[in-house]
């Protein structure tokens, strides 16, 4: 395919139209470098559940690309697919009868949503606090440094414990007039723990603070894990001092990607959440998200494999989750010189090394073809497990238990 450009080098648009022929080959061509997740080899970032779901997904978005659930009235179907949504995932998150709910397009949004729910909270009860601030155990995605970034509040991060878990203590300590917020993991995506949450709402409740459940990794895994293995700690909206939750229905929901939801115990706190404006030529402007074109293609995606999967579906999906994860945990520690970090509660687990240097490890494997994530602070490799990696479970801990022993 041929490429013009302008006087400066910079591309221009094509100066006629090309068929999709080409546009695919061309795609294809592009695609040649990125990392060979069908093979197992990536270690985040997919959630892929098979042909099957991934054809399901494809139809449903294809149905609704043009249509944008930004308006309700013209589009009830996505309307009614998005009550869906938040309907069942209430249901497997435990809200009881107060609890709602909104699709949003991915954790970032969920998370910052709530963080603006909770400012605004805290604002109607405390207006003269002049620097709210969030707490956060150090493990906690960074989502919340951006979202404070850009509402112009302050984080404190508090050091976690050698468990790899949110202190409670540490956390309670560093609770004052000014915290609007405090967050727990389910789990934390270095590590893979879950916070201790029921602790923690206990915090919440006596200190008169928001607390945020941060379940984007685990919020479609964890309650379906816990139909068959004991051990996952509780992290539900249904714990008194919850307030809200967010979960990703574009990791292990194995939705397209754009597709989350923030949930929260009580519809009061949901009003904090709107947007509402009418001072311009058009009048009323509202949406209950950070954007405004929500595309539909992503909430019917959703609503059309969380249908197609059903409860046996994503049983079955968790139990080969867990199998796998199981299996790299054995085979890690199986390495000399490896150790995982923690008891990871799901499917996110990151390993070190105290004899010889993790990153070089992590070098050789990407040198053979692995795609490799990375801890800094402790320096630790890191995966998070999904379906697919049973392709490539196998081949892995082998290129590894090399690569480690060309270390020492
Ligand atoms: C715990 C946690 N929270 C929030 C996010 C942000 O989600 P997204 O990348 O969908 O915006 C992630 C992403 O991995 C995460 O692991």
């Amino acid at each position: 395919m041929m490429s013009s450009f302008n006087v400066q080098g910079r591309k221009t648009l094509p100066a006629r139209g090309q068929p999709w022929s080409e546009l695919q080959e061309a795609l294809s061509d592009l695609r040649s470098g990125d990392a060979d997740w069908r093979q197992g080899r990536g270690s985040l970032h997919v959630y892929y559940a098979g042909e099957d779901v991934l054809d399901v997904a494809r139809r449903a978005y294809g149905m609704f690309i043009s249509e944008n659930a930004l308006a309700p009235t013209m589009f009830p179907s996505l309307r009614k697919m998005q009550d869906d949504l938040v309907q069942i995932s209430l249901s497997l998150l435990g809200g009881g009868r107060d609890a709602c709910g909104t699709v949003t397009s991915g954790g970032s949004e969920s998370v910052m949503l709530a963080v603006r729910s909770a400012y605004r909270a805290f604002r109607a009860r405390r207006p003269h606090v002049r620097s709210p601030h969030l707490l956060l155990p150090a493990s906690a995605h960074p989502a919340y440094d951006q979202a404070a970034e850009v509402m112009g509040l302050d984080v404190i991060r508090v050091a976690i414990g050698g468990d790899y878990r949110a202190s409670v203590e540490a956390l309670a300590q560093c609770i004052e007039h000014e915290t609007m917020m405090i967050v727990a993991s389910a789990p934390s995506m270095p590590f893979g723990t879950i916070d201790p949450v029921e602790e923690l709402a206990r915090v919440a409740r006596e200190r008169d603070v928001w607390l945020h459940v941060d379940a984007c990794i685990g919020g479609f895994l964890a309650p379906h894990v816990a139909r068959f293995m004991t051990g996952v700690p509780r992290f539900d909206l249904g714990i008194a001092g919850v307030r809200s939750l967010s979960a990703d229905l574009h990791k292990f929901g194995y939705a397209a990607n754009g597709a989350s939801v923030v949930l929260y115990a009580d519809t009061e706190d949901q009003a904090h959440q709107f947007f509402e404006y009418s001072d311009w030529p058009k009048g009323l402007y509202r949406t209950e998200t950070l954007s405004g074109t929500l595309p539909g293609g992503a909430v019917a995606a959703a609503w059309a494999v969380m249908h197609y999967l059903g409860e046996t579906g994503y049983r079955a999906l968790a139990q080969r989750v867990m199998h796998l994860r199981d299996r790299y945990i054995e085979g890690i520690g199986r390495i000399r010189g490896l150790h995982v970090l923690g008891a990871p509660h799901l499917s996110v687990i990151a390993f070190g090394s105290d004899e010889f240097d993790i990153h070089s490890v992590g070098d050789a494997m990407q040198a053979r073809g692995w795609h490799i994530s990375r801890l800094l602070n402790p320096a630790a490799l890191h995966m998070t497990v999904t379906p697919v990696h049973d392709q490539g479970v196998e081949a892995y801990l082998e290129d590894l238990e090399r690569c480690a022993q060309r270390c020492y």
